[in-house]
């Protein structure tokens, strides 16, 4: 099964000819100001540590973590990015009958069916914003004896938070016999607030998937993380294989977390943009801009102005541009796109670049 990412610029900068440096990527919503400042020189200056294995055990990262949400470390799983969580998941929890809510972010369902976990499948409405309401989670789990369900807050590619019934849902079922909850959480970064980390302590079966890689901009590096009870914790530190994360991402991960100015900044640029660019791509006749909590935005297209892999490649070929052909999101269809939220003036390119290949199309 091959699923489909944003972001593979190496491979589309070969094929066109030029160099990665020179794509305006939007197809990855990473942290459009780049990872906090000094930590190239904090890196540089774990280079001696590099001869030594890395910490087994991550533990000043467990520490930084525990302190930075103020969760019981024994609550905390450190991996290789969250997509190495998301392929232990299937297995640390003998996952045999998983409900997706989908769209997601498309590694989850291989790696359930690699472990052999047959998935239902439940497609919330776009008028709820791609989020399930509680009758629609309740009607799935009468039917079947799920063991695990996946959610993610806020969604992928659309970016809306579950509702407070859905939280208290959540909540009320991941304790004592029922199912295993995962909620993907990597994005909630860019609204903390909104986090379900308060209740992990406390709910025997509630997983929350985190990650370094979109608010502190560094996907190179791989830092991914567990916040659960400690039982699925423990299960999970089980099945990591050793060395796992490494010297640079522990280092690097700790140094993140002490940064309070640059989350501060992070939030205050993202908020101020994501507002004006859905302001300027609603603008635009035919497009339509779903709310979104995240650094990114779901776009919907009138079928008049053609499917999302032709405007793709128009913004390519053109101008250098990459979005989010929407197209392999199982429960989205082919005129939806996502674009990240960068900087001002990327972000005014991107909308020139839309409005000009509008206008010449006619
Ligand atoms: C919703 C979602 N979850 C998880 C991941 C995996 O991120 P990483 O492995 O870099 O932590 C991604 C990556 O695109 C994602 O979009």
């Amino acid at each position: 099964m091959t699923i489909v990412h944003g972001g593979n610029v190496y491979e589309l900068a070969a094929k066109a000819g030029c160099s990665p440096e020179q794509i305006l990527d939007f197809s990855a919503s990473i942290n459009p100001l780049g990872p906090p400042p000094g930590l190239e020189e904090e890196l540089a200056g774990c280079f001696g540590l590099l001869q030594s294995y890395p910490d087994i055990h991550c533990k000043g990262l467990i520490e930084a973590i525990s302190k930075f949400h103020d969760i019981d470390p024994a609550c905390i799983a450190v991996t290789n990015g969250s997509t190495e969580l998301i392929y232990w998941l299937p297995k640390a929890l003998a996952a045999g009958l998983a409900l997706a809510v989908l769209p997601a972010f498309g590694e989850y369902v291989k790696a359930f069916e690699l472990h052999g976990t047959r998935v239902e499948k439940l497609f919330p409405a776009s008028g709820d914003f791609f989020q399930p309401g509680v009758e629609q989670l309740e009607a799935s789990l009468e039917n079947e004896r799920f063991d695990t369900v996946l959610l993610t807050h806020p969604s992928s590619p659309a970016g809306s938070l579950l509702n407070d019934r859905v939280v208290d849902w959540i909540v009320e079922k991941s304790t004592g016999s029922g199912p295993f909850l995962l909620v993907d959480e990597v994005f909630v970064d860019f609204c903390e607030q909104a986090c379900l980390k308060r209740f992990v302590e406390t709910s025997d079966n509630l997983a929350l998937i985190r990650s370094f890689t979109k608010f502190y901009g560094l996907p190179g590096l791989r830092i991914g993380y567990l916040l659960a009870s400690p039982r699925i914790a423990r299960r999970v530190r089980e099945f990591v294989p050793p060395w796992s994360v490494s010297t640079q991402a522990q280092v690097a991960g700790a140094f993140c977390l002490a940064r309070q100015d640059y989350r501060l900044r992070t939030l205050e640029t993202i908020e101020k943009q994501r507002s004006r660019l859905a302001w300027e791509l609603s603008a635009i006749p035919g497009l339509e801009v779903f709310p979104g909590s995240a650094n990114f935005l779901l776009v919907r297209m009138a079928p008049e102005l053609g499917p999302a892999s032709s405007l793709k490649w128009d913004l390519f070929n053109r101008c250098r541009i990459l979005i989010r052909d929407c197209g392999s999101f199982e429960g989205l269809g082919e005129r939806y796109f996502r674009v990240a939220v960068r900087l001002p003036e990327q972000n005014d390119r991107l909308i020139e670049a839309l409005k000009s290949g509008f206008a010449a199309r006619g």
